[in-house]
């Protein structure tokens, strides 16, 4: 397999790259570093410095590629909220370039990077794909509109093309140091810097957390998956199971044998109450079986944090 990972120095997208490699892929990363790190890079990996906003680089990238994994985004929905504008340049024109790029160049497939917030906090609990949609910011609209130049490209164009919707994904190399960083790496550093927490809201808000190896488990099945079983296809890829924002943060304290003292403060614009995956689709389908538990996964994140917490500035 010869693999273009977008977004490949970011903390997903790098983590997929060292999968690949392990599994004997030839890798190439397209990625802007804007939020994507140096040492991320894996050094066997071809790094192309570019933008998915510039269809130039985009074919630059995507040339001699089978398989396009992308990941490269605008991730924060608070970011979006600030500046819609960029996140639509990334996410939804920047799409758009790698699908006329993977056309053109003729990929075989066509692996998305999307997002749990085209529900919008779905009244439907646990939610499969079938539900309906309501994006509530910038950022899940863009996704939206992202999944659908997918389907549009596989029906018009017939490039093979897979969503995926993640759900909170955690594990090493998610960073706390940007100020929208997610509440893991948030949480972590706080805990360990002897700091109050911050929860917005009650704290009774939950997710399905996703440890990043299943994540990249997800990537390599939409891959290698039959095209008849996937193609055209959106996928929820998430744990399954849910837990607190109070019930993380005591499970962090439990690891780290700490009794955190959060700071409570108003919900923020954008966020949603519960989000809960159906993966039965994904199961059966792409035969996806999340594989590390909550506990395990928050042990592995603490122990990377514990090591690499010099990496990182405070802002
Ligand atoms: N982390 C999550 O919980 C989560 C949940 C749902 C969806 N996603 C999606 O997964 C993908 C990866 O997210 P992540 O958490 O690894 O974020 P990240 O910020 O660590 O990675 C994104 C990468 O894309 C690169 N990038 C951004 N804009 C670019 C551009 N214009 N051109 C080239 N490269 C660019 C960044 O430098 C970075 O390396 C994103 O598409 C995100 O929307 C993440």
């Amino acid at each position: 397999m010869r693999a273009l990972v977008t977004g490949g120095a970011g903390f997903i997208g790098s983590n997929l790259v060292d999968f690949l490699i392990r599994k004997d892929a030839e890798v190439v990363v397209l990625d802007n570093l804007v939020t994507g790190k140096r040492e991320n890079l894996h050094p066997s990996a071809t790094f192309i410095e570019g933008d998915v906003t510039a269809l130039s680089d985009a074919r630059k990238a995507v040339t001699g590629c089978d398989i396009i994994f992308h990941l490269a985004a605008c991730r924060a929905v608070l970011q979006s909220i600030d500046n819609p504008l960029i996140s639509n340049e990334t996410n939804v024109t920047g799409t758009l370039n790698m699908l006329i790029a993977a056309r053109d160049e003729g990929a075989q497939r066509f692996i998305l990077a999307s997002s749990s917030s085209v529900y919008g906090g779905a009244e439907e609990l646990p939610t499969p794909e079938s539900a309906p949609l309501y994006p509530r910011s910038p950022y899940a609209v863009s996704k939206l509109a992202a999944e659908h130049y997918c389907r549009v490209f596989w029906e018009i164009y017939g490039l093979e093309t897979v969503v995926l919707r993640y759900f909170n994904v955690y594990g090493p190399r998610q960073r706390p140091d940007s100020q929208y960083a997610a509440v893991i790496p948030l949480f972590i550093r706080c805990l360990l810097s002897q700091e109050s927490p911050i929860i917005y809201g009650d704290g009774r808000q939950s997710r399905d957390f996703t440890y990043i190896e299943d994540t990249v488990q997800a990537n390599f099945l939409a891959a290698t998956t039959p095209t008849s079983d996937c193609a055209g296809e959106i996928f929820n890829i998430a744990c399954g199971e849910v837990h607190t924002l109070r019930e993380l943060l005591n499970t962090l304290g439990d690891i780290l044998d700490i009794t955190p003292t959060p700071h409570s403060t108003d919900q923020r614009p954008g966020d949603i109450m519960h989000s809960h995956a159906d993966i039965g689709k994904s199961q059966s389908r792409l035969h996806y079986t999340p594989k590390i538990s909550f506990r395990d996964g928050l042990t592995q994140t603490v122990n990377w944090h514990q090591e690499h917490g010099n990496l990182f500035s405070r802002k």
